[in-house]
């Protein structure tokens, strides 16, 4: 029923399903204001003006703003930032599943810099989720990333902490983590896809991106700081 819920869902989110396989730009809302309640909103719309382009664009919202965004943009996918590995009943404050399903999500990322969990806490996770249900977990290095990939996520997003929120994109900084990480997963797990981020600010660095193998990226401040919101996603979607 709740994976009934979630491929309905998708497929008018996504529309057509060789999107699926496009370069992605992941925006995190985190909880900027320019990001949160109707400002969400309206940033979403703005991102779903530039999914005619050749990548899949993917909003990563509080789960307060899940069912409003889900419901007035068109193509852009929906995303939580977080869930936790609990069903109902008695979890006081926890983001369970099935209920950011029902508010449409359609994707989550998980073990974020600003909140990471356990490999447990993935896995159990993982094994709740509706088959197809897009899971992208973010490592610091290499080795978590590693540690991520044997269990099978659907992406990992390669974000060295110290780099989030900054001005240089970590495909200047450090682009050799970006392209380790690639081949490191690559190698430990195929079926799964490498992003990159922290401080990715613009099309050239998407472009670098892409160039170190990295399937996409998944930034926050380029977009929700931006004087110009319109002027970055067209940047970025170029
Ligand atoms: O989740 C994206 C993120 O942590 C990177 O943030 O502001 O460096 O693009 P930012």
């Amino acid at each position: 029923m709740i994976h009934d819920i979630f491929v309905e869902e998708l497929k008018r989110q996504i529309g057509l399903p060789n999107n699926m396989n496009k370069p992605l730009i992941v925006v995190n809302f985190k909880t900027y204001e320019t990001a949160s309640g109707d400002s969400a909103l309206s940033l979403a719309k703005e991102m779903d003006k530039f999914t005619d382009r050749e990548f899949r664009m993917i909003a990563v919202a509080s789960a307060f703003d899940l069912s409003s965004i889900s419901k007035s943009v068109t193509n852009v996918e929906v995303w939580s930032q977080h869930l936790d590995p609990v069903g109902k009943g008695s979890h006081t404050g926890w983001l369970e599943p099935d209920l950011a399903l029902h508010h449409g999500a359609v994707g989550t990322i998980i073990n974020h810099a600003e909140h990471k969990v356990s490999l447990e806490h993935v896995e159990q996770l993982m094994s709740m989720l509706p088959e197809g249900f897009p899971i992208c977990a973010c490592a610091a290095d290499v080795e978590e990333a590693i540690a991520l990939a044997k269990l099978g996520p659907t992406f990992i997003a390669v974000e060295p902490p110290e780099l989030i929120g900054g001005d240089i994109s970590v495909t200047t900084a450090d682009p050799a983590i970006v392209s380790d990480t690639v081949a490191a997963v690559k190698s430990t797990n195929p079926d799964v896809r490498v992003l990159c981020g922290a401080g990715v600010k613009n099309g050239a660095d998407v472009r670098m991106a892409i160039e170190l193998g990295a399937e996409g990226v998944l930034l926050a401040s380029g977009v929700t700081k931006a004087a110009d919101v319109n002027a970055v996603l067209d940047d970025l979607t170029k």
